[in-house]
């Protein structure tokens, strides 16, 4: 207890830890944020935490060889399954709360539409979660590429084709999209790195700086009113 309040002390004597903690423990929020509303985006926190701290656990093993060889991800995955300490559990877990994630935002999402937490002046932090949520999706659709296995390969595949051939697009467009996105004609090795990178590197880095705007905008303009 002596080493706690002596840490804490010296804490509070240089950025009022006790003043900030206090603040936030003991917020006052109007009785209409019923639990129902205000939930869903702290399970939503919780997810994304947990799909950090098992995807980081994940990339202590997994080898992303796009050197023109990439037999070494589908090997790694074998490793994390079947060999690494409780490997199968993290790569489950990473697995069902990426799964579990996408039901929990889009919930959340449906919670804040049906409260009318779309309108003014809570527009910008709606179509911030719309952005949020399509990295979600991007998350599942680069990080399912990664096991390499016949069923990842063969599904990504065939839903790069079908995105890229839905003719949305002019097919000049479509079609350097596709090769970007592909690295080349075809999916490949170079394919497996691109994804490896924006499932690792990119995404996350987005993801962060749109909850970081997110929550900003959640604190400064507190819960919408029902109705
Ligand atoms: C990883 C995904 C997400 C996380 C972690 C997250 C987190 C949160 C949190 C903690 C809150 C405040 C508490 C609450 O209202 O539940 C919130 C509010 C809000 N979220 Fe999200 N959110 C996510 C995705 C989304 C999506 C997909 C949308 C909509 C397209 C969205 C739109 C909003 C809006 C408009 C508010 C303010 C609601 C109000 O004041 O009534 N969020 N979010």
């Amino acid at each position: 207890m002596g080493l706690q309040s002596a840490i804490i002390d010296w804490l509070d004597a240089r950025f009022e830890l006790t003043d900030a903690v206090d603040a936030e423990v003991y917020r006052r929020v109007p009785n209409y944020a019923a639990a129902t509303y205000r939930y869903l985006g702290g399970v939503a926190v919780f997810l994304v935490t947990i799909e950090f701290i098992t995807g980081f656990l994940l990339g202590l093993y997994y080898v992303p060889d796009g050197a023109g060889n990439p037999a070494p991800a589908y090997a790694s995955v074998v490793f994390i399954q079947q060999a690494a300490y409780l490997g199968w559990l993290i790569r489950g877990i990473h697995f069902w709360g990426a799964n579990l994630l996408i039901a929990v935002a889009f919930l959340h999402m449906t919670f804040v539409f049906w409260n009318g937490g779309y309108r003014p002046p809570r527009e910008l932090n709606w179509m911030v979660g719309v952005l949020v949520f399509l990295i979600i999706v991007l998350f599942s659709f680069t990080g399912s590429l990664l096991p390499w296995d016949a069923n990842s390969y063969l599904a990504r595949a065939r839903e790069i084709s079908i995105i890229s051939g839905s003719g949305v697009l002019p097919d000049g467009v479509s079609g350097f999209i596709r090769y970007a996105v592909q690295g080349g004609p075809v999916v490949g090795p170079t394919t497996l790195l691109r994804f490896f990178m924006a499932h690792v590197f990119l995404l996350p880095g987005l993801m962060a700086v749109l909850l970081y705007v997110h929550f900003r905008l959640v604190r400064k303009q507190g819960p919408a009113e029902p109705g």
